[in-house]
């Protein structure tokens, strides 16, 4: 299948996952990983996997605009959807993106039915921050316990290689069975 990736990441930790979802897929399929705002069409893809960081419960702007242009193809295609977050660094945090955040965001978009939607935990990059966000990430960290300097990856490639090959897997059965995924 020709698969496209896109994503939205305000910090470079999405995208790094992106890359990585698309070489996984890339051991059955035909991939293409690009930042969401620079899809032009979606022609020539048969199915999508979209991903993007969380920003105040909310996912970045980039996701929005994309499923509203494309909603209607996205409709046809396999879609798949993964978010990178620091709340998903715990198991518990991440059953509750997974079960209750992306539900929430995807409820406006009731015609896209994603075949898998997850999340992995992110990553806190104090000095790609500016002074505004940083503070605002140092008290949010601080509240947490968590480390309020540095560079501090969540991000467990193992499971996320995983879900990406569960998503190839479901997306191969989807092309020998004729599209139903
Ligand atoms: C301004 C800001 C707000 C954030 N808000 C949330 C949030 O509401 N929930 C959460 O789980 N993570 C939140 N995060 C953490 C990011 O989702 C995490 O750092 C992610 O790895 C960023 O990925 P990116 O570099 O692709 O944007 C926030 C990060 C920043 C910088």
């Amino acid at each position: 299948m020709r698969v496209l990736v896109g994503y939205a990441s305000g910090f470079g930790a999405t995208a790094e996952v992106a890359k990585v979802i698309g070489q996984v897929l890339g051991e059955k399929h035909a991939v293409a990983v690009h930042p969401l705002g620079e899809v032009r069409s979606l022609e020539g893809y048969e199915a999508v996997v979209i991903g993007t960081s969380l920003r105040a419960n909310r996912w970045l702007g980039g996701v929005s605009r994309f499923l509203s242009r494309f909603r209607h193809d996205l409709a046809k295609r396999p879609v798949a959807l993964f978010c990178v977050c620091l709340t998903a660094r715990t198991v518990e945090g991440g059953r509750r993106i997974v079960g209750e955040s992306l539900p929430r965001l995807l409820a406006r978009y009731p015609e896209i039915k994603p075949i898998a939607v997850e999340a992995f935990g992110g990553v806190l990059h104090f000095d790609k921050y500016n002074p505004l966000v940083r503070a605002v990430m140092r008290r949010a960290a601080a509240e947490e316990g968590l480390p309020t300097s540095g560079f501090v990856d969540y991000r467990d490639w193992e499971t996320i290689r995983r879900w990406a090959a569960e998503v190839g897997g479901k997306l191969a059965q989807a092309e020998t069975s004729g599209g139903e995924a």
